[in-house]
């Protein structure tokens, strides 16, 4: 759950967000692999990375985090989160990288979104960046615990 200023917020600016994933994703992928060549070389090539709906998937998670977060179903999300957890274990996903994935999913968000990503507005969104993000760290610290391995 996250503040009720912030739901407020995420709740008038879900259709914004969710009209523009599209480009928002297209331009977050472009932004992440020109600043980070070996995430696309070694990393999203491993995981089947396809062109269209799948590449939607981490962008889109974000918003459906969002939505469910204004009706919160807490079984539906940590089945949700599970499943995303067990995927980014089995490719060796490491904590430090959701601070990049974070750099260039929000600048892309603010270059599509322009003057409408207000201060109110995008630490609105930090909140529930975050918020899934050290959900997902937690559980794939667990997961590599489990195996008995190094995160990565
Ligand atoms: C809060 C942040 C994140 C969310 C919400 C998220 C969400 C997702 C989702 C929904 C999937 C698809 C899972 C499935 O196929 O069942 C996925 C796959 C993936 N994620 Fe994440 N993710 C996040 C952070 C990251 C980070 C930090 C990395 C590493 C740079 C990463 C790399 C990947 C890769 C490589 C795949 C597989 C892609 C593919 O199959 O094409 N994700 N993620």
């Amino acid at each position: 759950m996250f503040s009720p200023q912030s739901t407020e917020v995420i709740r008038a600016t879900l259709p914004v967000v969710g009209a523009a994933i599209g480009d928002i994703t297209t331009l977050f992928y472009r932004r992440m692999f020109d600043a980070h060549p070996e995430l696309e070389r070694d990393l999203f090539n491993r995981g089947n990375q396809k062109q269209g709906e799948q590449q939607k998937a981490l962008a889109g998670a974000i918003a459906a985090f969002a939505t469910l977060q204004l009706e919160p179903d807490s079984a539906k999300v940590d089945l949700i989160l599970s499943r995303i957890a067990h995927k980014h274990a089995s490719l060796g996903i490491t904590p430090d990288q959701y601070a990049i994935v974070h750099e260039h999913l929000f600048a892309a968000i603010v270059e599509i979104l322009g003057d409408a990503v207000t201060p109110d507005v995008a630490a609105a969104w930090d909140e529930v960046y975050w918020l899934m993000a050290e959900t997902l760290i937690t559980m794939e610290r667990g997961l590599y615990q489990l195996a008995g391995v190094d995160a990565g």
